[in-house]
């Protein structure tokens, strides 16, 4: 049963994990009007969480700004963005400590490593520390809710919020709930999902959920492609924009997302289920990742980046 109050709204949000997703839901949350921690694991990962989430916000409102005001000056645009971005980073707090952060928060969602031992051992250690009432949310993309609600004593306060790259940008948030789940922490989850801004669907704990389940199998299948000499992975980018319409082709997709992160969740869906095609692993992909060449994050991936300035 729930402890929370049924109207209750989250007061005080929490992201395990500042990378490229926990800090762009960080990023989202805050620019809603809540208050955010984010957590990471030393002083450097909460320095690079305020300098990406800093430039990604910059970048939003430049553009919104520049949009609206199209005869606004360098100056103009530079003060509204430098107001508005520290307006914003004010509602997040960078922290390494865990505990204290824990036993404020109302919701805590985690963005740490896709890796089912490395979450459930922090589920593990925030159970008993976090308020009766908070709620926890994984943001996997490929891993079980079900046993990650599991190593908790909380499995009807449990759930996925599961949001895409990149954050910033994109609108959907998937909301995986389990039969367990307490229908007010459905509600909670919805309108939290609301209201910053994104729009909701629900939907149960399978591999992959919706999204990924048919994303991933695609971008693997890209991959294939150019293996089996199809055709250059450039081609396939603009075949895939141009002849269905898609905003970016499979490779760029990939390296958006990070070739790593494929990885990552082809390899755990492949060894659940070694006998479905769909998960076979792709050498091309393996081979990136090898190289350190897992995408945009990284300055190169199946293209070249240049170096965030
Ligand atoms: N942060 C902040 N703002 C951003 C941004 C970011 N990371 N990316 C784009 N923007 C904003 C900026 O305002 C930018 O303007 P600017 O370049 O002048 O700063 C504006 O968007 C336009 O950006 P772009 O010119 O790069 O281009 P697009 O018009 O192509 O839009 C896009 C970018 C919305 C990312 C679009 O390409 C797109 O929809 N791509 C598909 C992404 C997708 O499919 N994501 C899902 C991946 S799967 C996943 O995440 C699941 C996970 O579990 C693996």
């Amino acid at each position: 049963m729930f402890r929370g109050c049924r109207t209750a709204r989250f007061a005080k949000v929490a992201v395990w994990g500042g990378g490229t997703m926990g800090g762009g839901i960080a990023q989202v949350v805050a620019s809603s009007g809540y208050a955010v921690s984010v957590v990471e694991v030393n002083a450097d990962r909460c320095n690079a969480a305020q300098k990406n989430i800093s430039g990604s916000l910059s970048r939003v409102f430049k553009k919104k700004f520049e949009t609206a005001n199209p005869k606004a000056t360098a100056d103009e645009v530079a003060a509204h963005v430098k107001t508005s971005t520290s307006d914003v980073m004010s509602k997040i707090n960078f922290s390494t400590d865990g505990a204290a952060v824990a036993a404020t928060s109302d919701l805590i969602i985690e963005a740490v490593v896709e890796n089912l031992e490395v979450k459930n051992q922090l589920w593990k250690s925030l159970d008993p520390i976090a308020k009766p009432t908070c709620v926890f949310a994984t943001n996997t993309s490929s891993l079980s809710v079900a046993a990650q609600a599991a190593v908790t004593k909380r499995s009807t306060q449990f759930g996925g919020l599961h949001f895409f790259s990149p954050v910033a940008m994109m609108k959907l948030v998937e909301i995986v709930t389990l039969d367990q789940t307490d229908p007010n922490v459905k509600t909670q989850l919805r309108d939290f999902v609301t209201k910053i801004g994104k729009a909701p669907v629900m939907c149960s704990d399978t591999k992959g959920f919706i999204v990924n389940r048919l994303l991933v199998p695609y971008m693997l299948e890209a991959a294939r492609l150019v293996e089996r000499g199809v055709a250059t992975v450039e081609d396939v980018d603009v075949a895939m924009k141009l002849g269905a319409g898609h905003p970016m082709g499979p490779f760029t997709l990939c390296d958006s997302v990070g070739i790593d992160v494929i990885k990552l969740i082809t390899d755990a869906w492949h060894k659940e289920e070694p006998q479905n095609p769909l998960f076979n692993p792709v050498k091309l992909i393996d081979d990136k990742v090898a190289a350190g060449h897992v995408g945009m994050k990284a300055g190169e991936g199946f293209y070249k980046y240049p170096a965030k300035k």
